[in-house]
């Protein structure tokens, strides 16, 4: 053989090695990238919410995110929150557990959040409420106002609006959430809301809600003489309650009876009521002592005016100790401008044991805690 079919051959042979190395190698990156994949996808996988279409999708978003954790990752993706220009951003996982989150309003939540520095909370709540487009700042005052411990969501755009309708009488934010939520925004007597009798001994029924002319509770308990010789009817607990109550009262030296008939009263005897108040006060006045009928909780059997000896300090002890028996003073002497009615030390609500301790202990009206905890947000 001569030489050069020698160095020909040994080149072949040097090429076929080469070229069994770099198929070998081009093997290895195959099958070790094809295994980093399924890695990648088995993590995906083993999350809740996975989804195989978007495979493809979560490998590229881990690849530029590794960093991120899967669960998160998966999330966004879920979401298409991978497709956004801006790229990955912590406060999207923010925005995304937040409830009320909505997928159209991502670049809204980023450019608020931006302007603001607010908490992804607060950034999704505002910007659903359209905030974001009003020259409502994040201030200070707005601050206070989503920091009231009976703030509430769906009124923030009612907050902001009375807010600005009554800058100068320099509300604190307290003040503010209050009237909102007992809606002396609203106008009073317009049809706007309707008791809800299904509620039991928490319905409302107050200047804004009120109650089906021809309602009679089907609960009604003709109560002992005793408490009324005049024959008062009243809800059936209501009066176990009363009665429990007037006994431990006798027992500390009061006693304890119901004013007249004044426990249910029917729409009738409460337009004779309404019409008796007016007439003797003038309308303005009157109205503040009586209810318009349609719009008294003495229609709901659960509202009794009592009468009781040693007035000043038997009164006192039925305040101090009603909430015991699931009654509260209903129109106190704080709360006139929110409850529309002048000081009532006789008018006694039973709103059940749980509401009645609430109020005695933070002293809101039953007109708040019916918007914060019976409506809610
Ligand atoms: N006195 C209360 C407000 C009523 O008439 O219902």
């Amino acid at each position: 053989m001569n030489k050069s079919i020698k160095i020909k051959k040994i080149m072949v042979a040097i090429l076929a090695v080469l070229v069994l190395l770099a198929g070998s190698y081009i093997g290895y990156r195959i099958v070790t990238e094809h295994q980093r994949r399924s890695r990648i996808v088995a993590a995906f996988a083993a999350e809740q919410g996975y989804d195989s279409k978007l495979n493809e999708r979560y490998i590229a978003y881990y690849d530029s995110n590794s960093e991120v954790s899967v669960t998160e990752l998966l999330a966004l993706v879920n979401n298409d929150l991978d497709q956004l220009e801006t790229g990955y951003d912590p406060r999207l996982i923010g925005f995304l557990s937040v409830e009320g989150y909505e997928k159209e309003s991502v670049q809204r939540y980023l450019a608020y959040s931006d302007k603001t520095g607010a908490d992804e909370e607060t950034v999704v709540g505002l910007v659903n409420h359209d905030i974001d487009q009003t020259d409502v700042e994040y201030g200070e005052r707005l601050i206070a106002i989503l920091d009231d411990p009976y703030f509430l969501w769906n009124r923030v755009t009612r907050y902001c609006e009375y807010d600005a309708e009554h800058a100068g009488e320099e509300l604190t934010a307290r003040q503010l959430v209050e009237r909102v939520n007992c809606n002396l925004d609203m106008i009073p007597k317009n049809g706007d809301f309707h008791a809800d009798p299904s509620q039991g001994y928490l319905v409302l029924v107050n200047n804004y809600y009120d109650i089906a002319d021809s309602y009679v509770p089907d609960n009604l308990v003709d109560v002992d003489k005793a408490f009324s010789s005049k024959g008062a009817r009243m809800n059936t607990e209501a009066y176990e309650n009363l009665v429990a109550m007037a006994d431990a009262a006798k027992k500390v030296g009061y006693k304890v009876t119901i004013n007249g008939d004044n426990g249910y009263r029917s729409y009738s005897y409460q337009k004779t009521v309404y019409d008796y108040y007016c007439k003797m006060l003038g309308r303005e006045d009157g109205e503040k002592r009586a209810a318009q009928p349609g719009y008294s909780e003495h229609q709901t059997g659960l509202a009794v005016d009592l009468a009781v000896d040693k007035k000043a300090k038997g009164f006192s002890w039925l305040a101090e100790n009603c909430y015991k028996y699931g009654y509260i003073v209903r129109y106190p002497d704080d709360k006139t401008d929110i409850t529309g009615y002048t000081y009532e030390r006789w008018h006694f609500r039973y709103v059940g044991a749980q509401a009645a301790e609430y109020i005695h202990e933070t002293g809101i009206t039953f007109d708040e805690y019916y918007a914060f905890f019976i409506e809610g947000r």
